[in-house]
């Protein structure tokens, strides 16, 4: 089913949320003509909320023919104004705004939109205008304070709408409003599972890449996992997997690309060690945006260097590599357009680009799914718990997580902390709670502490826990008092040189989750 995009932060999630009820949906552009709409065969169609006023010059509208096509239509929010007014409703600006949890009473009409949906529910408002009068062979099945018709339905047509927005958790019941349209009104499947996407994706990728030969980058993160451990599950041995080891990295990481990722998917690994490499383009270098242009730069270098080592072996076979495997995600392709086309390249690696000039076509496997998508699809292909559920890391790793120039001494002293710190994290079963729980060495800081007998002159660790939707914004997680007393006593007592442990108690802005 499709989701018609107003503009609005809600149709990402709108498309999740139907997701999450097993339907298939993807996020398109207002800016598509019906016709275009229509040729893509949806099996329903749901209009976003959006920023404008039905009112406002240029606002979208909605061309009438879409609800005369046959194929049933939710409007929320923006997208049920738009709707109401292409009807021949009205909407009018009542100066009665409604913002938040708001109060929302069923006429009593009944229907299949608020079944099973309690007579009074608190549902998440964000409006201006007001529907005052539905359009005809349209009935009332709502209504706040601020709006005589919140909710109205043709069930003849399958047309319905909302005012309020269903896809947002502050709305009680509005999953079961959303599961209402798509399973009562558009009487839809529900039938994509992990294992229909699963299989999907393995028949997409061996139409693509037929008997050539693939190659992907691994960076010990979830996206890249996946997509690759998809790729091997389609064309097996046609994939080889390239790890540049850094060295930056944090404890067993290698080791769970190396070991338990090969163990899980029996795939193809040409490893290259490079720790040396990294830490010598970093001697002396403590500016952080000097230290990712380097790491960036030494990545693609050594990356190359990998690929034309394995075309080198694959020639001498009488084979090239044709296929280079990326693990775009689906809000990535919404962001860079609305999924026709390419998608910008992002780089597989997360530190820097891969060179305009690289010689392969794109695989890229995850290109349909949202990030929650990703983690089930690889649990199903039997990656492990680790890799899976693993928090964001940054490309650049621990070199950004010292504050002052990188050495092997204090990557080992971070290392040890880092694994203190995420081991007592997740004994405590708080691993969920928190978004990500960067660790920082500051190296550059010394100060006095008293440990045995003696005075010690020794370096802060710094712990960031915090709590996000999306990294964009951030607060900072408030952690048990006994969990930090115990992370704060085994890093002061187990990691020699750090004789202090401070909290970051700061959100995102006005800080920054990484310090550097
Ligand atoms: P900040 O520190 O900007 O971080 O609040 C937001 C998110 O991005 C991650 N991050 C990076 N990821 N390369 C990456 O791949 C980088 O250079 C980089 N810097 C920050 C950070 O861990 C957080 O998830």
């Amino acid at each position: 089913m499709l989701v018609v995009d107003y503009g609005a932060q809600y149709a990402q999630l709108i498309a999740r949320r139907v997701r999450d009820a097993d339907v298939y949906s993807e996020v398109v552009p207002h800016t598509l003509n019906t016709a275009d709409l229509l040729a893509k065969n949806p099996v329903a169609i749901i209009l976003s909320g959006g920023p404008s006023s039905v009112y406002a010059e240029g606002a979208p509208r909605v061309d009438p023919e879409l609800f005369s096509a046959g194929v049933p239509v939710l409007g929320i929010c923006y997208g049920f104004q738009a709707m109401a007014s292409a009807l021949g409703g009205t909407v009018a600006k009542t100066g009665l705004r409604e913002y938040g949890s708001t109060q929302v009473a069923a006429s009593g009409v009944g229907g299949s939109l608020l079944d099973g949906v309690p007579e009074h529910q608190n549902a998440w408002m964000s409006h201006g205008d007001s529907v005052q009068a539905a359009p005809d062979g349209f009935e009332v099945l709502a209504s706040t304070a601020g709006a005589p018709v919140a909710a109205f339905a043709d069930e003849t047509r399958r047309l319905y709408g909302v005012q309020w927005h269903p896809e947002v958790k502050h709305s009680d019941h509005g999953q079961q409003v959303l599961e209402n349209f798509l399973f009562k009104g558009a009487r839809l499947d529900a039938n994509w599972t992990t294992g229909s996407i699963l299989e999907e994706q393995v028949d997409r990728i061996r139409e693509q890449v037929g008997d050539a030969r693939v190659i992907c980058g691994l960076s010990g993160g979830v996206d890249s996992a996946v997509a690759a451990a998809l790729v091997q599950r389609a064309v097996g041995d046609q994939l080889t997997c390239v790890f540049v080891d850094h060295g930056l990295l944090r404890e067993g990481e290698a080791e769970q690309v190396e070991r338990d990722f090969v163990a899980a998917t029996g795939v193809n690994l040409y490893v290259a060690n490079e720790q040396k490499r990294f830490l010598d383009a970093l001697a002396g270098v403590s500016d952080p945006e000097t230290k990712r242009k380097i790491i960036g730069r030494e990545f693609i270098r050594a990356f190359e260097e990998a690929e034309r080592a394995i075309i080198a072996q694959a020639q001498a076979h009488g084979e090239k590599i044709r296929f280079l495997v990326q693990g775009t995600l689906y809000p990535d392709v919404v962001e860079s357009g609305g999924g026709e086309g390419a998608a910008n390249i992002k780089s597989h690696h997360n530190v820097g680009g891969l060179p305009e000039d690289l010689q392969f076509e794109l695989v890229e496997p995850l290109r349909a799914l949202f990030k929650d998508e990703v983690r089930a699809v690889g649990a199903q292909l039997g990656l492990p718990a680790e890799i899976v559920g693993r928090q964001p890391f940054p490309g650049p790793g621990l070199g950004i997580r010292i504050v002052g120039d990188v050495t092997q001494e204090r990557l080992d002293l971070l290392r040890r902390a880092d694994a203190i710190a995420r081991a007592e994290l997740t004994a405590a079963g708080l691993d969920n709670e928190v978004w990500q729980m960067p660790v920082v060495l500051l190296a550059d800081v010394r100060s006095v502490g008293v440990q045995g007998d003696g005075r010690t002159y020794g370096h802060p660790i710094v712990l960031r826990p915090v709590s996000s939707e999306d990294a964009m914004t951030a607060d900072w997680s408030r952690l048990p008092y006994d969990l930090l007393a115990r992370i704060s006593n085994r890093i002061t007592n187990e990691v020699e040189g750090v004789n202090r442990v401070v909290l970051d108690i700061t959100s995102k802005p006005p800080g920054t989750i990484e310090w550097e």
